[in-house]
């Protein structure tokens, strides 16, 4: 395999610019761990008043960055580049139907404080209190984030695709107090509503004391009195100077809700100090974004990805970051192109899912434009395939631009295994190597041993990070249970990431993805069971298993397979998969729709009643089973389903 090498003129200028200078990085995190990062804590960020430890292991895997410290992230993110950066732009906003906003940093600095001040006098947030945000992608999500990070608050943004259960499952685990969501917004030039989702998730119990509507598209709403307020006409009136609240190194920031292995999604607590310094550092390291350039990341605020690489670590950097409200294939699939050339973007970031649709629908889009700006691009959030790779590399990037791979989750905050754009060889559909001070490596599970070139394990992380999950929210066994229970190196449980990889004869790591009950489904991470817990509330349904199948957009779809139960009476299989999936959207969101729905005889089980799952990923990705199956509690089910599927292909 040939690699291509970084573009000689951007490496002369990046902050990386060859492998002698990461490998001294690297070597550097691998003599003095705590000095690495201490060289950087201190340099990179603002402290009201410095931390006296670097690290604290002693009650791992809960550990402490930078303990003693004060800060607050929306002072690194804003305040600090008042000085510097005052008419600089901060957010270049374009709405969907091509509505465009460019918010300075000095503007920000005011949207912000007065936010804050909305959320403290008129809502009595104070520090601790949860903030649930459901919105879209508009200027005022991102304000919403900095001024509860400004007072102390922990926001919990929900993705706005999540339905009124799931949103409402979230606000409880929380318990949270506020609720920030607009009317609605616009997608493909026609109003959409958000406001309704809410209502119907704060029927009943709830924690939530205020909602605040930020009105974007003007439809109509139900207000309920004394809940629900304006944000348009309560922050007419808001002072635009807000003390920022001096927060610990370890005060939390944010909870985001991600999927795991059972029904129930994970609230990863994210804290102050150790995420916004990383955040930060892979910016600069990663996308090497510099003073005058203009970054832009596709992604949902809504994800991770949105918060770390669209909000938190472009701004504390003081980058220009563009937030889109569009869907990047409306009214083609060249307008992100045209976006490109009118705003003449350096780095795009954008997911696998996106790339091979663009590829396909767009072949000759980038052509039409003139995208020269473009040095770096970005991928995240599941393998991309070589040739959406290639289209990326030499039709996007002209051969001119570094891919940077960025492997990373939810719970590592930010980048972990990621080319540097002026130093690494690169090679189709491959992360490389871990960045510096990020110790990953691929374990063995059984051995704990690191594996060797060529061969495949766990991906982990055997030293604690600044930016990784600090706990789940609420229960600190799960928390402990669900990344720090399956591997052990040297007799010390590690964190695993839930993914496979392997190294290739050069060390390179390529993520082959979950070993575990988690689906991507788009780059979306979907728990098997969650799909499933929520298929079960359909009556008819008796039993239930939800794997992945490959999918040539997605990257995996969603197959269940159901029993249905004796006496329920379905005609019409054509209707009951409607249903089913209603069921879903009702319980989860669009998201998590099926693709596939078998209705089966019966699954496969262990005579003790497992379902062995194997076997069922095995037939709905069309594989031979070369498992043993004579043990099962009844074998002639697998043959059965076998023959329904080929019964069925083409039409499934
Ligand atoms: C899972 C994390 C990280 C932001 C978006 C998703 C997969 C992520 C890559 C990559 C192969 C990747 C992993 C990971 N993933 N990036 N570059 N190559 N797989 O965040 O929802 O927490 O999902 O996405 O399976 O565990 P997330």
């Amino acid at each position: 395999m040939s690699f291509y090498t970084p573009n000689k003129a951007f490496a002369k200028n990046a902050r990386v610019k060859n492998m002698c200078e990461y490998q001294e990085l690297v070597d550097k995190a691998n003599e003095d761990y705590e000095g690495f990062w201490d060289s950087f804590a201190k340099t990179k960020i603002d402290w009201f008043e410095p931390y006296h430890t670097v690290l604290d292991e002693s009650n791992a895997p809960f550990v402490k960055w930078f303990d003693g410290g004060k800060l607050n992230v929306a002072y690194q993110c804003v305040d600090r580049h008042i000085n510097t950066r005052k008419n600089k732009a901060a957010i270049i906003f374009e709405g969907d139907r091509g509505d465009k906003q460019i918010i300075t940093y000095l503007e920000l600095y005011y949207q912000v404080n007065r936010f804050a001040n909305l959320l403290k006098e008129d809502f009595g947030v104070q520090k601790g209190d949860r903030v649930v945000i459901y919105m879209p992608m508009i200027p005022e999500a991102a304000f919403a984030m900095l001024a509860c990070a400004r007072i102390g608050a922990i926001h919990s943004i929900v993705f706005g695709g999540f339905s009124a259960e799931a949103l409402r499952d979230r606000i409880l685990d929380a318990e949270a107090k506020v609720v920030i969501t607009a009317d609605g917004a616009y997608r493909k030039e026609k109003p959409y509503m958000l406001k309704h989702v809410v209502d119907e998730a704060l029927s009943g119990d709830t924690t939530v004391q205020k909602v605040l509507v930020v009105e974007r598209n003007n439809e109509d709403v139900i207000w309920v009195a004394g809940r629900d307020y304006s944000y348009n006409e309560l922050i007419k009136s808001k002072s635009s100077i807000c003390k920022p609240e001096p927060m610990g190194s370890e005060d939390p920031l944010f909870l985001l809700y991600t999927s795991g292995s059972t029904g129930k999604p994970k609230g990863v607590q994210h804290n102050t100090a150790g995420y916004i310094l990383w955040a930060q550092m892979t910016m600069e390291w990663v996308f090497d974004v510099k003073e005058n350039d203009t970054y832009w990341c596709t992604a949902d605020i809504g994800w991770i990805t949105g918060h770390t690489y669209i909000v938190y670590g472009p701004l504390a950097m003081g980058a220009t970051t563009v937030m889109f409200e569009g869907v990047i294939t409306y009214p083609d699939a060249g307008r992100p192109w045209k976006m490109v050339e009118e705003y003449k973007i350096n780095q795009f970031y954008t997911a696998p899912t996106a790339i091979r649709v663009l590829h396909k629908t767009g072949e000759e889009e980038p052509k039409k434009y003139d995208i020269s700006s473009l040095k770096v691009l970005g991928t995240v959030g599941e393998p991309i395939d070589p040739p959406a790779w290639k289209w990326y590399y030499e039709v996007v990037g002209n051969a001119q631009c570094a891919i940077v791979d960025t492997y990373w989750q939810t719970e590592t905050g930010g980048h972990v295994v990621s080319p540097l754009p002026g130093a690494t060889p690169i090679k189709p559909a491959c992360a490389t190597l871990p960045l510096p001070g990020i110790i990953a490596e691929i374990l063995d599970p059984k051995t704990g041993k690191k594996v060797g070139a060529g061969e495949s394990g766990y991906m982990c992380i055997t030293r604690p990070w600044p930016s990784m999950i600090r706990g789940v929210w609420g229960d600190s066994q799960r928390f402990e249970k669900s990344y720090f229970g399956d591997v052990k190196k040297d007799g010390k449980a590690v964190y695993f990431t839930g993914d496979g990889a392997n190294y290739d004869k050069n060390g390179y790591i390529t993520i082959t993805g979950r070993v575990d009950d988690v689906i991507n489904v788009s780059g979306h991470r979907m728990g098997t069971a969650e799909v499933e817990a929520a298929i079960k509330k359909h009556p008819n349904v008796a039993e239930v298993a939800v794997v992945g199948k490959p999918h040539e957009i997605k990257g995996e779809g969603i197959f269940a397979y159901v029993v249905l139960k004796s006496d329920s009476g379905i005609a019409d299989e054509l209707e009951e998969f409607k249903m089913i999936n209603k069921v879903i959207q009702k319980e989860i969101g669009n998201i998590a729709v099926c693709d596939d729905i078998l209705f089966a005889p019966g699954l496969p089980k262990t005579r003790s009643g497992k379902i062995m799952r194997r076997i069922l990923r095995a037939i709905a990705k069309g594989e031979a089973i070369t498992q043993d199956i004579s043990t099962l509690e009844d074998p002639s089910i697998v043959e059965k389903i076998e023959m329904m599927i080929k019964r069925t292909k083409g039409t499934l």
